[in-house]
């Protein structure tokens, strides 16, 4: 080779190595398989058999159906006795809430050597039966004239779907009927014979598996006996490769904590049958409205929960008083408006409490008690108080697997961002980072979830991948607000469709596995009608705010409907 050619060679190298090296990495998405790739996707360290799902909700019950699908061998546990999750409506009531709030992560009390057999009687260690019952499964916090917030075409599995005449707005009891509807076409419902299936059965406790591969729960079981009447308890543990939590996002009541409330919660109301009835209760015990006929109710909190009790006790009640912060109006999320609207015409709104006087008796009730306002108002003769309060997400069980690396918490968003049911340190596809062997429902699950779920199963059968751990976080730091926006109460957003929707059928071409099509745009059309129609028409227009100083000139308009609807990310 002559000197002008090497140097052409070497001139040429140089320019390759530059080029090359200016090459941006490609990122997000590649095709898995090619040679060059291989460190680029994540690798289980064993494949994945055996899978437990936590919950059955309208998530955890299309999960397991999905992973059985797959030929996983599936267990399903719900604490509660049938499948339906928040709508598996009943009379009873959950245990009363504790005051102040339990903390998040309270470890439940276990026997020390498991398996474990237990049986109780009544009043044992000054416990009734029915509240050991009630303590576990945690009767729902619906009622019973509850319709949803959100219109059928967002609140449907499609493989049961609603009669063609129903009703925009769903019953409650509906709903339950539609979720149990949907577990009895897979054989998941309480009466089926299955060996997938465990309700009354709570986890109690997921721990990793002992060569780090894997997880192990503890079970717990509770079965009414008859003749004389006792419960057993069941204590054992089973082993899993891979496991999916759908425990819902709303686990355990939010009180607030107001000087002088603690006292008040103790005091009996004075004119109920029920010797063991008091006067201050969380919103989730509320079943319907006959007791506060006559009486003078205060609910605190004007969330969904306030807005629609309060409307739903009005027609019988003496006086509705509703106890909210100071808000700004402009930037109220719109279901924060939509609830204000809400409120039947007879409401009093009030000021926040600043604090509860010390009661003169604790045998008269709580009407002589005074209620002292922000605004210095004395607010007395009150006989009931709904504590609308909210929900918070617990789990105490997978606290102690996870240390500090997972905050059960949801994600906390920058004040302006909703992100519904984002969590942290959990990745787009619902798994959990650094160990997908662990996954959760993130997304709308009526809506997003057979998306979602399909893809967990494809990813821990190997007909799916998901990147490395640096590009799982790099990923995560980048959509774990924005992603989400949209999809609580709201439909799907278009680009997280769009991500699932080429993200899986990718995974299909080259891998194997249905394709799958796109959220049908004729229910994006409905439910965009139902949004102006029952939000902006009627709930969110300058005639209905009469009661509101300040109305923001720049109201909700149609364009932030699809504002929150629709969220164009950047990499579409
Ligand atoms: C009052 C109220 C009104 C609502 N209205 C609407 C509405 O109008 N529209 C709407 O779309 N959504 C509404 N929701 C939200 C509702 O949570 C969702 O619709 C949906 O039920 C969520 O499904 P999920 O499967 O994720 O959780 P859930 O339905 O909550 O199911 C979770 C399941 O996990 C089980 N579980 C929890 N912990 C354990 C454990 N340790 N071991 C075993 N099992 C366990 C529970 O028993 C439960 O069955 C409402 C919620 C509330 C509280
Ligand atoms: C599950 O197993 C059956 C029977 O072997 C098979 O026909 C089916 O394709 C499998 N399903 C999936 C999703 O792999
Ligand atoms: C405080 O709030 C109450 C209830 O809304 C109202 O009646 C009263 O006028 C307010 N008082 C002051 C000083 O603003
Ligand atoms: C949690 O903490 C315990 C003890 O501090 C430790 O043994 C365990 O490995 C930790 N688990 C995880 C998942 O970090
Ligand atoms: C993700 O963001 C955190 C800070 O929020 C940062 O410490 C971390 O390095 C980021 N990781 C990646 C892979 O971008
Ligand atoms: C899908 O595959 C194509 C190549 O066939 C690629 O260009 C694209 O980036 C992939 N998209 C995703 C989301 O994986
Ligand atoms: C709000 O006002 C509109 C008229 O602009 C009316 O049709 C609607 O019924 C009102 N809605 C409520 C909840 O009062």
């Amino acid at each position: 080779m002559d000197r002008l050619s090497r140097l052409a060679v070497l001139l040429l190298a140089i320019y390759t190595t530059i080029t090359v090296a200016d090459q941006p990495e490609q990122t997000v998405f590649g095709l898995p398989g090619a040679e060059q790739d291989s460190g680029k996707w994540y690798k289980f360290n064993s494949p994945i058999k055996r899978v437990a799902v936590i919950g059955a909700g309208p998530a955890g019950i299309q999960a397991a159906a999905t992973f059985v699908e797959h030929n996983f061998t599936v267990r399903l546990f719900d604490r509660a006795p049938g499948p339906g999750g928040n709508w598996l409506y009943s009379d009873e009531i959950p245990v009363r809430e504790p005051y102040p709030d339990a903390p998040v992560n309270e470890e439940p009390w276990l026997p020390e050597r498991i398996p474990a057999t237990k049986y109780y009687n009544d009043r044992d260690d000054d416990l009734t039966l029915d509240h050991r019952w009630r303590e576990h499964w945690q009767p729902r916090s619906i009622w019973n004239s509850l319709h949803t917030n959100s219109p059928a075409v967002i609140t449907e599995l499609k493989q049961a779907p609603y009669p063609p005449d129903h009703s925009w707005v769903i019953s409650a009891h509906t709903i339950g009927a539609h979720v149990r509807a949907f577990a009895s076409i897979h054989k998941l419902n309480a009466n089926d014979e299955s060996s997938v299936h465990s309700y009354s059965t709570r986890v109690e406790k997921l721990s990793k598996g002992q060569d780090g591969n894997g997880w192990t729960l503890t079970l717990k079981n509770l079965k009414k006996l008859e003749e004389p009447a006792r419960l057993k308890a069941t204590w054992w543990t089973e082993d899993f490769d891979a496991v999916f939590v759908a425990t819902g996002p709303y686990t355990s009541p939010h009180v607030p904590e107001i000087d002088g409330l603690q006292e008040w919660t103790n005091v009996h109301a004075v004119d109920s049958e029920e010797e063991s009835r008091f006067s201050v209760y969380h919103s989730r015990v509320y079943r319907r409205p006959e007791r506060y006929t006559g009486k003078n109710v205060l609910v605190v909190g004007v969330g969904t929960s306030g807005s629609e009790i309060a409307r739903d006790i009005a027609p019988l009640a003496n006086k509705v008083y509703a106890s909210h912060k100071k808000y700004d109006w402009d930037k109220l999320h719109p279901f924060q408006r939509r609830s204000f609207n809400r409120f039947p015409v007879e409401t009093e709104f009030i000021p926040e409490i600043s604090h509860f006087e010390p009661l003169p008796s604790l045998d008269n009730g709580i009407k002589d008690g005074k209620i002292v306002l922000v605004n210095g108002t004395i607010l007395t003769n009150i006989d009931e108080i709904i504590l609308a309060t909210g929900y918070k997400r617990t789990n105490p069980f997978h606290r102690s697997a996870l240390n500090e690396t997972f905050d059960v918490e949801a994600d906390a968003p920058p004040s302006d961002v909703f992100t519904g049911f984002a969590l942290k340190n959990v990745h787009w596809t619902g798994h959990f980072i650094p160990d997908p062997t662990l996954a959760f429902t993130t997304v709308r699950p009526w809506t997003l979830g057979e998306y979602q779920y399909y893809g967990q199963a494809k990813v821990w059968e190997g007909t799916a991948h998901l990147p490395n751990e640096k590009e799982l976080w790099a990923q995560y730091n980048s959509t774990r607000y924005n992603y989400f926006r949209g999809l609580f109460g709201t439909g799907p957003s278009e680009a997280i469709v769009r991500q699932y929707v080429t993200w899986l059928n990718n995974e299909s071409l080259e891998n194997g596995g249905r394709l799958v099509g796109p959220w049908p745009v004729q229910n994006r059309e409905v439910f965009a009608y139902y949004a102006n129609q029952e939000w902006e028409g009627s709930y969110i227009s300058k005639d209905n705010f009469t009661r509101f100083e300040n109305l923001p000139a720049n109201q909700w308009t149609q364009k932030d409907i699809w504002d929150i609807s629709v969220f164009e990310d950047e990499f579409w």
